[in-house]
């Protein structure tokens, strides 16, 4: 992991050059998500709880709350990617003062945006890594809206990555898009969305997380959706 130096201006918000100068950014993210993760104007825009909340339906709340119920006060956390809003600082005033939250993003923007909203939290840390390079020993990680947005070769080798944070007992757990019913009202439109806009989405619509591990025998797998299939949470617990 590296600590890449990103400008900050006077109300600690990043200031970055984009697209083609961002050492170590995938070529999906700066071809598909550039707009929305390496711009620093859309991020300012973007990075409010009701902008993630709109994106999800409304459905944001519930879904933290579902990742909230699988970790414990006092856990040591990763969380392997940025997330707009108020996830980051959530997560750290769940596992309070006696556990630790580490996120890291491969994004330097992301990471300089993130350690501003975990100052008030000294047992958070953020760095620049991808997620793919990340290994310990963690009691959670907490993959929140990443799998979409990854092509699924890389799909396969950021769910092993993961997998091979957690020691014996412990439990990543995947919260994500997922096939919804086929009456879903909203299936058109996501449909569309999707199509448009993420490209790599639709693969969570017709395969299980846990197909794209090299190695699922070595966990517990267990699957609950949301919002009528549109969402879920597949949580994977090391087996002992
Ligand atoms: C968690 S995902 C999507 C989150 C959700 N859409 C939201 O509300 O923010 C977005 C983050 O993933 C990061 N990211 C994408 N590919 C990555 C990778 N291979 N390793 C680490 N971070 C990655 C992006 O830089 C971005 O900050």
């Amino acid at each position: 992991m590296t600590d890449n130096p990103v400008s900050i201006n006077r109300a600690g918000r990043p200031l970055l050059p984009m697209r083609g100068i961002v050492p170590g950014v995938p070529a999906y993210l700066e071809d598909v998500y550039s707009w929305a993760y390496l711009n620093p104007r859309n991020l300012a825009l973007l990075d409010r709880p009701w902008v993630v909340s709109a994106i999800l339906w409304g459905n944001y709340g519930k879904l933290l709350r579902a990742t909230l119920a699988e970790v414990r006060p006092g856990d040591r956390v990763l969380q392997p990617a940025c997330v707009y809003g108020d996830f980051s600082p959530r997560l750290a005033a769940h596992v309070g003062p006696t556990g630790s939250l580490h996120v890291a993003d491969v994004a330097p923007l992301q990471v300089v945006n993130c350690r501003r909203k975990l100052k008030p939290f000294p047992n958070a840390r953020a760095c620049v890594s991808d997620a793919t390079d990340l290994s310990g020993d963690y009691d959670s990680v907490c993959c929140f809206f990443l799998l979409h947005e990854l092509p699924d070769a890389y799909k396969r080798k950021v769910i092993d990555a993961l997998l091979g944070c957690v020691a014996p007992g412990g439990r990543v757990i995947f919260v994500d898009y997922h096939r919804p019913h086929v009456v879903h009202p909203l299936k058109p439109a996501m449909s569309l969305v999707f199509e448009t806009l993420e490209p790599f989405a639709k693969a969570l619509w017709t395969r299980e997380i846990c197909d794209f591990a090299g190695e699922p025998e070595r966990f517990s797998w267990s699957k609950q959706t949301f919002f009528a299939g549109m969402y879920q949470k597949t949580v994977a617990r090391r087996r002992p």
